[in-house]
């Protein structure tokens, strides 16, 4: 992250390089749109610069070479990470759309996002799209996908990205959850101490769940059907979901849903037990009603009990392949918080371990087991997550204190 200092520094540069101006009509919003002109550098055009067709803002506009892969490119420098509204300027005089990837630093945002015919040269229209941008500097490039090439593109707009209240919703485990009796602490219950005071955090985790009961609590019976999965009673969400599914009052566009499992799902029986096939569908399902009310869900793989070998800490748990292919369905992020654990318990040297949970630096992290910590444990796990949220630039990067 830019320190105030620097990010001004660098927007003044970019401003004094770029010949950038603010929107005219949008100066005194607060998320006022940055214009850059598709003729001025850092941008890029593989044809020409012209200036025939009237009605194009700053000195001209780019007539892309009328060929596949002849792109426009644009450098926009965003304050925060997270997600923004760009406008692309464009006029196509032609009788038929011109597509373009949007590719936003090297990768597709939006594939063959079409440019539809204008009437005229002269007549410019602004196509919007929305981005995750990163914090800083970020390569916007449009990439037409046929031989007609792209329109002329007279300039690219980028708002800010969305601020102001967010909030946090958790689904997980007791490693999770504020706390599950005697000195047990989650570090859901930590996490909010490295969040602004524009996130708001609702910890739901809850002790002894594993995805399926989490989802589903009593509904889930104790016996196992032929495909070795536990049988669901009812399929009536439990309450904690069903609030996060709440059309008004829960989950909401620009939120966050960080979802961690699979140390219960282990278990061989019922009604705790969940099967690969099982685990990653209830996943999924979790990820995607998250994603269709516009928030951004972020899977962890499940935080590692402190296990020795000699002198180093090893790994303890499962479903962490479930869960990167979850990921990878989906398109949701993977913090990998078991190997991050892990790490974290070599670099302060928990091992070689004598197995007493009361004293010494590992009494001090753990509760009274190798599982569950106390609050100075959740405190570190917390940071492990949130470096990793700022480390893979995820949304809720923006939030970070
Ligand atoms: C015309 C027009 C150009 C445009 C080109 C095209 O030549 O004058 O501005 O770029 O058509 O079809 O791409
Ligand atoms: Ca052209």
């Amino acid at each position: 992250m830019f320190s105030r200092r620097r990010l001004s520094a660098a927007v003044a540069l970019a401003v004094a390089v770029a010949g950038l101006v603010t929107a005219p009509g949008t100066a005194a919003e607060a998320s006022a749109a940055t214009r850059y002109e598709a003729e001025s550098a850092p941008a890029t055009c593989d044809g020409l610069i012209e200036s025939n067709h009237a009605g194009f803002s700053g000195s001209g506009f780019c007539n892309a070479t009328n060929a596949a892969g002849a792109a426009a490119q644009f450098t926009v420098t965003a304050p925060a990470a997270g997600t923004a509204t760009i406008g692309v300027r464009y006029a196509n005089g032609g009788t038929t759309n011109r597509p373009a990837d949007v590719l936003v630093n090297g990768t597709v945002a939006h594939a063959n996002s079409a440019f539809d015919p204008t009437g005229a040269w002269t007549t410019w229209v602004t196509r919007t799209l929305t981005v995750t941008l990163n914090a800083g500097d970020n390569v916007i490039r449009l990439t037409p996908t046929t031989a007609g090439g792209l329109p002329n593109i007279d300039h690219l707009e980028a708002g800010a990205p969305a601020s102001g209240r967010t909030t946090v919703w958790l689904a997980g485990d007791s490693t999770v959850a504020a706390n599950s009796g005697g000195n047990i602490v989650g570090w859901g219950r930590e996490l909010g101490g490295y969040l602004t005071a524009d996130a708001g955090v609702v910890n739901s985790a809850i002790g002894g769940r594993s995805v399926q009961t989490w989802l589903y609590e009593s509904a889930v019976t104790a016996t196992k059907n032929s495909a070795g999965e536990c049988v669901l009673g009812s399929t009536a969400y439990a309450a904690r979901w069903q609030a996060m599914l709440n059309a008004s009052t829960g989950m909401k566009a620009g939120d966050h849903l960080f979802i961690q499992f699979g140390i219960n799902d282990g278990s061989s029986t019922c009604p705790r037990h969940v099967g690969s096939a099982r685990y990653r569908e209830l996943l999924t399902a979790m990820v995607r009603a998250a994603q269709q009310r516009g928030a951004h869900p972020t899977l962890v793989t499940p935080v590692s009990a402190l296990r020795c070998s000699g002198g180093t800490a090893t790994a303890t748990r499962g479903f962490l392949t479930e869960t990167f292919d979850v990921g990878r369905a989906t398109g949701a992020p993977v913090i990998d918080l078991h190997a991050l654990s892990i790490a974290l318990y070599n670099g302060l040297r928990f091992c070689p371990f004598n197995g007493d949970y009361s004293s010494g630096p590992v009494g001090a992290f753990f509760a009274d087991d190798h599982t569950h910590f106390e609050a100075a444990g959740a405190r570190q796990i917390a940071g492990l997550v949130t470096k990793a949220v700022r480390d893979q630039r995820l949304p809720l990067s923006t939030y970070l204190r």
